[in-house]
């Protein structure tokens, strides 16, 4: 039995006091859940503030990025050991924001300046070793274009960007990682995945991982899938065996409807509410 996630993925959203007021409501509103684990990701610049006010709380949380040297001449960028002193307990990898993998562009931008970020599978795989070593517990995205899916590759796309991200990673690496599956074209738009074709996948990706690391990682493993999860989708989506749980963006940024996803992950795992039943 896996413990599901609902992990809040903030983006670039939320300057100190907000995020502490965020924070503070989504501690309030989960309070009492059992059987879900809950994760925020703020900005780099709130990871200390909110590490504050969820320190005493089961709500871990989580660096959007990382780079994979310990110090140096690396500007703009941050360490494991520097999101570990942030009180950081997760990393997300390779969103595909940060891979300039991108289904739609924004007016006034052109595809080279929204790529910018540069993640790719060799540097998403240096990330991951590297956060795991330090301690950190990875999230690591994978996810296919809409036109990759209309061209029938979205199992070949996300099975290579798996295969390329665990590739020569030691038993404690696997262990320590989750992997996200977020379908660019789902992610941002309203338009969610199919529950099934979304549990078909985390499926797949399950496959590959026993494939490259044995059944028993496999089956220990928590892989999400993100991409507009919203209050009104995420009980279909949580009903599914394959899928343990949410990276969720927008749906995150209120605590109203983070929390209702928490409590529905909950639910689905046989957990809920201590104080109400719910
Ligand atoms: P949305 O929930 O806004 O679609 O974002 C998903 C995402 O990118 C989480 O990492």
């Amino acid at each position: 039995m896996r413990t599901p996630i609902m992990a809040g993925n903030w983006k670039m959203n939320n300057t100190n006091c907000a995020a502490v007021e965020l924070a503070k409501a989504v501690v309030e509103g989960s309070a009492g859940v059992k059987g879900c684990e809950i994760i925020l990701a703020p900005p780099t610049t709130a990871l200390s503030v909110v590490n504050e006010v969820t320190k005493d709380s089961p709500i871990a949380v989580s660096g959007q990025n990382m780079y994979w040297e310990e110090s140096g001449a690396f500007t703009g960028e941050v360490s494991a050991q520097m999101l570990l002193s942030c009180g950081c307990e997760y990393v997300i990898l390779g969103h595909s924001e940060r891979r300039g993998r991108f289904g739609v562009i924004e007016e006034g931008f052109t595809e080279e300046l929204q790529s910018v970020f540069g993640d790719n599978d060799a540097t998403v795989a240096k990330k991951l070793k590297a956060a795991a070593d330090a301690g950190l517990k990875p999230i690591v995205c994978c996810g296919e274009l809409l036109s990759e899916r209309e061209k029938g590759m979205t199992d070949a796309i996300v099975g290579d960007q798996v295969r390329a991200f665990l590739a020569g990673c030691t038993t404690e690496q696997l262990q320590a990682t989750t992997i996200a599956y977020e379908p660019v074209w789902a992610i941002g738009t309203g338009e969610v995945c199919d529950a099934d074709e979304a549990n078909r996948v985390c499926g797949l990706i399950r496959g590959v991982v026993a494939e490259v690391a044995g059944q028993e990682i496999a089956d220990a493993m928590r892989i999400l899938y993100g991409g507009s999860v919203k209050p009104d989708n995420v009980e279909g989506l949580m009903a599914l065996p394959d899928i343990d749980g949410g990276l969720v963006g927008g749906a995150s940024l209120k605590a109203d409807s983070f929390c209702a996803l928490i409590a529905a992950a909950a639910k689905s795992a046989g957990g809920g509410c201590c104080c109400c039943g719910g």
